[in-house]
């Protein structure tokens, strides 16, 4: 029997990182000695206290049931600390605070809690790619807008305004950016949450990675005057604590917003392991000392890694912020072919450009999630390339 696919699943788009995972697992098989820097997964583990946490919680058998849709108090209550010392916001635990089965999930869930059939929602190119597949798949239409190195990959208020119609109901965006790095300021918020509000359309701020920078900190999107009468944040441990595989993370801001979220995950997950909320309660209990120690070890890689390819006359986007860099390739070469060259005759894989979108074209992101000595020979192979 021949099965039939949704239509909703027939209209995403094809997978860009489909060949370049071929290519991958080809050489590999070949017995090549590949170096990945295209994956945003942290190389480090998780420390040490977090996992000792983890493991203690874990004996507990009252952590062996159904945890509560919307997270445990104690942990709700650990990110609103966390916030307001970070921050400097107030959260109310009940209301305005919702644990996640990572970022993605909430992020990739908001459209159906949202969005009718045919609201638009304005998606960044580039841009991380769940952002369009989840507004495809609520039926909604994803509008992308784009972002430049000339404007510091920050959307200008004026090209917000035109991408935006009547049927705009909701507005992705996500600082520090992947994949270009890009930071936002505060001022930059503020004048999105003031034009939000007038325009009736709800802000989702993905912060996943607001702690991986150096200085000065980075500032949330509900430090903005008004910020949470109009949108939400996302946040994941994910790559704060080198936590990916756990899959932990929060959404927080709007109460009406998150009441709409919970009730949408209420009727397709059952909420996060309790084990790990109690694991992510003592991470954020600890955050400053430790994701400081996970922040430097991207700032030093990224400084040495930046250095190299400059001296080679690559060009890189200037942040201190995320974990990755993003390149530009020379004028007129095709991010994919440049991949996929790279990965054949170089054995060193990046992710081309296109991937997050048509604006992407021309560029190619490295991520610094390998062992130094790794990442430093995969830029020399980079380097030989050019
Ligand atoms: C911009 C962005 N947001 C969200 C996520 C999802 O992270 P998680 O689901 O692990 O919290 C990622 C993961 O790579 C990401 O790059």
């Amino acid at each position: 029997m021949e099965i039939r696919l949704s239509e909703r699943l027939r209209k995403l788009p094809p997978y860009l990182f489909r060949e370049i995972d071929m290519l991958k697992q080809k050489a590999r098989q070949e017995g090549k000695s590949l170096i990945d820097l295209s994956i945003g997964d942290p190389d480090m583990p998780t420390p040490g206290f977090i996992v000792e946490a983890m493991a203690e919680a874990i004996r507990n058998p009252s952590t062996h049931r159904y945890p509560s849709y919307d997270g445990l108090m104690e942990f709700r209550e650990a990110v609103v600390q966390w916030y307001n010392e970070r921050f400097g916001v107030d959260l109310d635990p009940k209301n305005e605070v919702v644990a996640l089965i990572g970022s993605k999930e909430g992020i990739a869930h908001l459209p159906f809690a949202l969005l009718d059939p045919g609201d638009e929602v304005l998606v960044p190119d580039p841009g991380y790619p769940v952002y369009t597949q989840a507004s495809i798949l609520a039926d909604a239409t994803p509008k992308p807008f784009p972002l430049t190195w000339e404007y510091g990959f920050l959307p200008k208020m004026e090209v917000l305004e035109a991408a935006a119609g009547p049927k705009t109901r909701l507005i992705y965006l996500s600082y520090p950016n992947n994949p270009t790095a890009a930071r936002a300021p505060l001022g930059f918020f503020e004048e999105v949450a003031a034009w939000a509000k007038v325009k009736g359309i709800v802000i989702a701020h993905d912060a996943a990675y607001s702690e991986v920078f150096l200085d000065p900190p980075t500032p949330s999107f509900l430090q903005a005057y008004g910020a949470k009468e109009v949108g939400v944040e996302f946040h994941s441990l994910s790559k704060t604590f080198s936590m990916t595989g756990w899959r932990v993370g929060f959404c927080v801001g709007n109460a009406s917003v998150l009441k709409a979220l919970v009730q949408v995950k209420s009727n397709i997950d059952s909420g996060v392991f309790e084990a790990i909320q109690r694991a992510g309660i003592v991470a954020l209990r600890n955050a400053k000392h430790a994701s400081l120690a996970i922040a430097s070890v991207y700032a030093q890689r990224r400084k040495q890694a930046v250095g190299r390819l400059k001296s080679a006359g690559i060009e890189v986007f200037p942040s201190d912020a995320t974990f990755y860099l993003w390149c530009r390739l020379p004028k007129g070469s095709d991010s994919r072919s440049f991949a996929k060259r790279l990965i054949e005759e170089n054995q060193v894989v990046v992710t081309p450009g296109v991937g997050f979108g048509s604006m992407g074209e021309g560029f190619f992101r490295i991520s610094l999630t390998a062992p130094d000595e790794a990442i430093s020979t995969g830029i020399e192979r980079i380097v030989q390339a050019f």
